[in-house]
C-alpha cells in the first residue's frame, strides 16, 4: 500500500493505492486562501498539516488494515510558495502563495542584478516564483527576514511536519529560481542574489528517492505497522506528469485547473527564457520540463459562473458543441499572465459584445479565451524547439468535451482522455512512494487507460487559426490602453 498526499491550493488530498495502484480510499479536506490586499495572495502553513490529519484521520476510519500495510509515501503541492521559519521550525508568516503577484518590483531588479537567473535558473523571474517574494520579505518585512532560518516549499513543510527532516525534490526546487536547474543543485549565486545561503535551503533529493520515514509519534497515530518512507515526491505539475505515465522526452499533457497547463518532458535542460516558458527539473532522475502557464483557466470560468449565478459544468453543458469560434472574444488575465507575457499588472477583458450576446455566448468566449492562451503556451514552448502532437488532459476542465474538442482544433494536437477517475497529481504523488519504497521505479509510471482520443476537427482547424490571429491583437491594445 502508499499513499499519494497532494497540497492542492483550495484542498489537500490523500489517496491510498494498493501494489497494483488499485485506488483503496481518498480523502479530501478543504483550505481557504487569503486575499489581504489585492494582487496578494497567501495561505496558513498551519492549515496545510490540519489538512492533512484530517485526510489521514480519514483514511483511518474508512480502510485501517490497509492503512497499516503502508510502505510508501509520495508528496506533491502547488509550487513556489514561500513557507518561512524561525530557529523553532515555526512558520514566522503566512506563505506567500504561487499566484501571488506582489513582487513585480523584486523580478525586475533580480534580473538586472543577477543575469544568472536567467542562464542557471533558467527562468524569467516571475511574481509566481519563490526567489523574488524572499526579496519582497527582505525589503518589506526585514525583521522577518531577519529570522528566517529555513524556507520551504509547501510540500516540503507537510514533509518536515511528518518525518521531521527538512528535504526538498527537484522539480518543486527549480520553481524557486535559487536551482542551478542543468545541475540539480542549489546555486550559491542565485541564493545570495537574495541575501541566504545553503543552510537556508532543505536537502535535495530526487522525486522517486527516499527523503525520511514517518515520525514514530505518527505511525501510533495512524497505525503504520513500520514506518512509511517518505519520497521526495514533485510540484504538482511534475507529480501530475509521473501520474499519466508522461516522464518520457516529448509526452506531455495539458492541464485545465484552477491555473492552465501544457506540460512537455525534455531529455535535457531546455530553457526559453524570452516567451516565459518554464522550465524546471522534473521529478524522475535525469529528466527535465518545459511548461507553458497561464494563471486562469477554470478559474476564468468558476469566475463567469459566479458572476452569471450558475455552476461551471451547467453553463458548459447548456453550450453544448460549437460549430465555430465565439463572436465575442475574451482574455482570461484576472490576475495578470505569465507564459508568454510574464506580466502581472494585465487584467482581464471581453471584446465584441452585441446586444445579441447571451450566457452561452460568454461560456464560449471563456472556453475560447482560455484555449487561445494555451495556444500561445505552445507557440512558446515550440520556439525552444518542442513538438507535440498528442497531449493526455487533465484537471477539471478535461470533463468538457467541448473544451477539449476547441483546444484539439486550434492546437492542432489530439487530446487523449483517460477513463474516469483521478489521473492528478495525487496519483503521481502514491506512484513516487511506491518507487522510493520498491527502490524501483520499473514500470510505476504506466499510461493511463483511455476513454477517447480527440483529434482536431478539420471544419474548426482554420476558423480557429483565424480567430486566433484576431485574438492574438487584443493583449497589446489591453496593455496599451492601461488595464
Ligand atoms: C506552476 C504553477 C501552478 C501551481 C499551482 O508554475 O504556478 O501550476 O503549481 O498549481
Amino acid at each position: 500500500m502508499n499513499i499519494g498526499l497532494d497540497i492542492g491550493t483550495s484542498s489537500v488530498k490523500a489517496i491510498l493505492l494498493d501494489e497494483n495502484q488499485a485506488l483503496i480510499a481518498s480523502a479530501t479536506a478543504d483550505l481557504t486562501v487569503e486575499r489581504p490586499h489585492p494582487g496578494w495572495s497567501e495561505q496558513d502553513p498551519d492549515s496545510w498539516w490540519t489538512a492533512c490529519e484530517t485526510v489521514l484521520d480519514s483514511l483511518k476510519d474508512q480502510v485501517p488494515k490497509e492503512l497499516a500495510a503502508v510502505k510508501g509515501i509520495g508528496l506533491s503541492g502547488h509550487m513556489h510558495g514561500a513557507t518561512l521559519l524561525d530557529a523553532a521550525d515555526k512558520p514566522l508568516r503566512p506563505c506567500i502563495l504561487w499566484n501571488d503577484g506582489r513582487s513585480a518590483k523584486q523580478c525586475a531588479d533580480l534580473e538586472k542584478a543577477e543575469p544568472k537567473f536567467l542562464s542557471l535558473g533558467g527562468n524569467r523571474v516571475m511574481p509566481g516564483f519563490t526567489a523574488p517574494k524572499l526579496q519582497w520579505v527582505r525589503e518589506n518585512e526585514p525583521e522577518i527576514f531577519a529570522r528566517t532560518e529555513m524556507v520551504l516549499l509547501p510540500k516540503d513543510y507537510v514533509r518536515f511536519r511528518l518525518t521531521g527532516i527538512y528535504a526538498g525534490d527537484m522539480s518543486d526546487s527549480a520553481g524557486t529560481l535559487w536551482l542551478d536547474v542543468a545541475k540539480r543543485d542549489w546555486s550559491d549565486d542565485l541564493l545570495a542574489a537574495t541575501g541566504l545561503s545553503r543552510g537556508n535551503m532543505p536537502r535535495l533529493v530526487e522525486g522517486s528517492e527516499v527523503s525520511g520515514q514517518v515520525k514514530s509519534d505518527l505511525c501510533a497515530r495512524w497505525g503504520f505497522d513500520t514506518a512509511p518512507v517518505v519520497a521526495g515526491g514533485g510540484g504538482d505539475n511534475a507529480a501530475s506528469a509521473c501520474g499519466v505515465g508522461a516522464v518520457e522526452p516529448g509526452s506531455g499533457f495539458v492541464s485545465l485547473g484552477t491555473s492552465g497547463v501544457l506540460f512537455v518532458t525534455n531529455d535535457r535542460f531546455s530553457p526559453n527564457v524570452d516567451n516565459a516558458v518554464h522550465a524546471f527539473c522534473h521529478a524522475v532522475p535525469n529528466t527535465w520540463h518545459q511548461m507553458g502557464v497561464i494563471l486562469s483557466a477554470t478559474d476564468s470560468l468558476n469566475w463567469l459562473a459566479g458572476r452569471l449565478k450558475a455552476a461551471p459544468g451547467d453553463l458548459t453543458a447548456a453550450l453544448g458543441a460549437v460549430s465555430g469560434p465565439s463572436n465575442v472574444s475574451f482574455l482570461p488575465y484576472l490576475g495578470g499572465e505569465r507564459t508568454p507575457h510574464n506580466d502581472v499588472a494585465i487584467r482581464a477583458g471581453f471584446a465584441g459584445i452585441s446586444h445579441e450576446t447571451d450566457d452561452a455566448e460568454l461560456t464560449h468566449a471563456v472556453l475560447d479565451g482560455v484555449a487561445f492562451a494555451l495556444k500561445d503556451c505552445l507557440s512558446a514552448l515550440s520556439a525552444a524547439g518542442t513538438k507535440v502532437d498528442r497531449l493526455l488532459a487533465v484537471g477539471g476542465g478535461s470533463r468538457s468535451q467541448t473544451w477539449l474538442e476547441i483546444i484539439a482544433s486550434l492546437l492542432e494536437v489530439t487530446i487523449e482522455v483517460p477513463i474516469d477517475g483521478d489521473f492528478g497529481a495525487s496519483l503521481g504523488a502514491a506512484r513516487l512512494g511506491q518507487a522510493a519504497a520498491l527502490g524501483s521505479a520499473d514500470g510505476i509510471f504506466s499510461k493511463p487507460a483511455l476513454k477517447t482520443t480527440i483529434d482536431p476537427n478539420p471544419t474548426l482547424i482554420p476558423a480557429y487559426a483565424d480567430a486566433y490571429q484576431r485574438w492574438r491583437k487584443l493583449y497589446p491594445a489591453l496593455k496599451q490602453a492601461g488595464f
